[in-house]
């Protein structure tokens, strides 16, 4: 770049600026609001006395600070990269001490990884924050907000925020399935148990709708019978664990059909319906086609196909994170995370319903 042409950019650049600043507050990038588990916890579990948490290396490896966050990924998250196409910093952790002032409007993130729909899912973690608390926390956050920027905009902040919230894998994993202490199972047949989950949920969205957000991102359970602790645990050829399957089979299209009657009764598409189950399909069962040479090992871990325990120091890692679908033996890799992110923005009615996030945030551009 030549001297007059770099003073030309560095003009329009500061001139961009200027714009940028003058620009009245309703152009800011929507306030995110996040729930839910260790897909989506970004660090608040770092404050906790817990063992269900991602705040040792190589946890971050990727992560642009190359360090530990919480976060259960080798980098970024699903929530950090629906930041990235809002336009938005990560929302910061409730726990975080810097969650106060500007980085209020930013939004929050509630979750906090082990809880599930139940609140006796992930007892054994001890100390974690469950749905309920996250809710009573968001109300809080709510107060924090309304005495910063006022009642008014507090509530215009919440009723134009975007909200992610991603449960029920643990309520099976971690409750139902958890050998050998289910209490679950010997009370239920897994048919009875999936509704009782949906009614549970159901109660639940119905008091985050409550407390103000009118757009809601809900995920189903991803491939739970497929994730390297249960291929370690429960297969000998690789094949996935059919009764975790069979579990996301039944719970997935009972959220939709919960989610769409919700819809109908409050009028409006408040909760938009994730399929994680079908995105991550494609890439689990054709990984080569998405440039992984694996969607069964994971890249950090030991064991059969790295899937037994905890990843730690001590762990094997793999050299280039890219290839693999799975990180621990639970969780993505960024690169997995990236897919699944685009399809919620970008994908079809089979994948997010009833409609993709981009049409969903074009719409509301339009409106506000
Ligand atoms: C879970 O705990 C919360 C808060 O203590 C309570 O309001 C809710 O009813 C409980 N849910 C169930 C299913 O017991
Ligand atoms: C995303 O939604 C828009 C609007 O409904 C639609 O035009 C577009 O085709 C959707 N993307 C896919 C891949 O279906």
């Amino acid at each position: 770049m030549g001297a007059s042409s770099l003073v030309g950019f560095l003009m329009a650049a500061v001139a961009a600026l200027l714009v940028a600043a003058a620009t009245p507050a309703a152009a800011a990038p929507r306030a995110f609001f996040v729930f839910g588990d260790s897909l989506v916890d970004n660090g608040n579990n770092n404050y906790l006395m817990t063992t269900a948490r991602a705040d040792a290396p190589p946890y971050g490896i990727d992560f642009p600070t190359h360090m530990p966050t919480g976060r259960f990924s080798n980098g970024l998250n699903i929530p950090d990269i629906i930041s990235e196409y809002l336009g938005s910093q990560p929302a910061l952790p409730y726990l975080s001490p810097d969650l106060r002032g500007e980085n209020l409007l930013v939004g929050a993130n509630f979750a906090s990884a082990g809880v599930g729909i139940l609140n006796d899912t992930g007892i054994q973690f001890v100390n974690i924050i469950r749905i309920g608390q996250q809710l009573d926390n968001f109300e809080n956050y709510q107060r924090n907000l309304a005495a910063f920027v006022g009642e008014d905009a507090a509530r215009q902040v919440v009723q134009q925020s975007l909200v992610l919230i991603t449960l029920g894998g643990n309520d099976f994993v971690n409750n139902y399935y958890l050998v050998p202490f289910s209490v679950r199972s010997r009370q239920f047949a897994i048919q009875d148990y999936v509704p009782y989950l949906i009614s549970e949920y159901r109660k639940i969205l119905t008091r985050l709708h409550d407390l103000g957000p009118r757009r809601v991102i809900v995920t189903g359970t991803g491939m739970i019978g497929c994730v390297p602790a249960e291929l370690a645990m429960h297969s000998i050829d690789g094949e996935c664990a059919t009764d975790l399957t069979r579990a996301a089979d039944l719970f997935n299209p009972q959220l939709e059909r919960m989610l769409a009657e919700l819809n109908s009764e409050l009028g409006g598409h408040v909760f938009i319906a994730a399929n994680t189950n079908k995105i991550s399909f494609d890439f689990m069962f054709n990984p080569q086609d998405y440039g992984f040479v694996t969607a069964k090992v994971a890249c950090c871990g030991q064991g059969p196909y790295n899937g037994i325990g905890l990843c730690t120091p001590a762990s094997n890692v793999c050299a280039n994170r890219d290839v693999y679908a799975y990180w621990d033996a639970f969780h993505p890799t960024e690169r997995a995370n990236r897919l699944i992110v685009a399809q919620i923005m970008h994908g079809s009615t089979d994948h997010i319903s009833p409609m993709n996030l981009s049409t969903i945030l074009a719409m509301d551009e339009r409106r506000n």
